[in-house]
């Protein structure tokens, strides 16, 4: 459950000041699926990097599962987001040296899974967004439509609880639209807490409940006017707690408990070669702006211009990390 109570945050620019979110009140409930909508610049992805813990707000607090996320060190944050999300990003933002095994193979590793269930996991989430064919591609060698789907299938690979995605689509032909937006439905019926930003109302009619934010403020939400008993929106058929599938291995997603958050996730760390060489403290965080910083660096990037870099590095900061 996630439950944000006034959350602001201001940017300021100069002289001055954007309020991105101005006192944005939300409790998400467990295997709800969500959209996000508004104008561009309304506040949505702020809100994802604040939910997704990437981002802290100025004011107002954020419990995630009865936990006050500001309690948590930037380490304990880390963590959760590693094994409690998934995130999705307009941009894919997969590492362009690794191939779609890698980049699926990558969060698995963070998490200390041994190297015979990497496999394991990895060929089945891969097989689940239709690529087995396609493991040893590297990004470039994929079509935009594919480059998501290894995307969503890294999300899912760690069986986040909570799957947020930012304009999932918003790079995409309306074919592969139409399969991200399956991919995401499979993944709420099969029990996964789904938040999907959007500006496009024909991908938020999607949603069972929908959200509008305008100015950083939320002024609509369907569920509002949703009796309590129909706001959530799994069927008892593919609810998790409804009794049935109760095989935890059929990748359904586990809940984190506090004392998996003090773990140390590098313990059992079983690196491959191809990530032996890489920073490791950037290493520690697939979603750090130092592992940003390095995908930014990365050859296939043309050089931007001065202009489009401090534009770049604004949504690094917002998407996490974005190109
Ligand atoms: N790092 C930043 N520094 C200053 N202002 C920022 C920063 N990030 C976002 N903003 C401002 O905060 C507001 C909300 O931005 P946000 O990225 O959340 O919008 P959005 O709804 O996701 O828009 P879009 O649909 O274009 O992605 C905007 O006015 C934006 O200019
Ligand atoms: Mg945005």
């Amino acid at each position: 459950m996630i439950e944000l109570h006034d959350i602001r945050k201001i940017y300021q620019l100069g002289d001055e000041e954007v309020h991105a979110l101005d006192g944005v009140t939300l409790t998400i409930r467990d295997h709800e699926f969500v959209a996000i909508i508004g104008a561009s610049g309304s506040g949505k992805s702020t809100l994802m990097n604040i939910i997704g813990c990437l981002d802290t707000a100025d004011e107002g607090t954020y419990m995630i599962d009865g936990q006050e996320v500001s309690d948590l060190s930037e380490r304990q944050q880390s963590i959760l987001r590693n094994r409690k999300i998934g995130f999705i990003f307009q941009q894919f933002n997969l590492l362009p040296k690794l191939t779609a095994y890698e980049n699926v193979e990558l969060p698995l590793i963070y998490q200390g899974v041994s190297a015979h269930e990497r496999k394991e996991r990895v060929l089945e989430a891969l097989t689940k967004v239709d690529l087995a064919h396609r493991v040893h591609h590297r990004p470039n060698q994929l079509s935009g439509g594919q480059q998501q789907r290894v995307a969503v299938a890294r999300a899912l690979v760690t069986r986040p609880s909570l799957i947020l995605a930012d304009e999932p689509t918003g790079n995409l032909d309306s074919h592969s639209t139409k399969d991200i937006m399956n991919l995401l439905q499979d993944l709420h019926k099969q029990g996964n807490t789904l938040v999907l930003i959007t500006h496009d109302n024909e991908i938020a009619a999607q949603a069972p409940r929908r959200v509008r934010l305008f100015d950083g403020r939320i002024i609509s939400d369907s569920a509002a006017d949703t009796p309590d008993s129909m706001q959530n929106s799994v069927s008892p058929g593919n609810n998790p707690d409804s009794g049935q599938d109760s095989d935890s291995s059929a990748g359904r997603p586990e809940r984190l408990s506090d004392s998996d958050i003090q773990q140390n996730p590098d313990s059992s760390l079983d690196t491959p070669d191809h990530l032996s060489n890489q920073d490791s403290t950037a290493a520690a965080d697939p979603l750090s702006e130092r592992t940003a910083a390095a995908e930014n660096r990365s050859a296939e990037q043309p050089q931007a211009s001065p202009r489009s870099r401090s534009h770049e590095s604004s949504e690094n900061r917002n998407g996490g990390d974005a190109q």
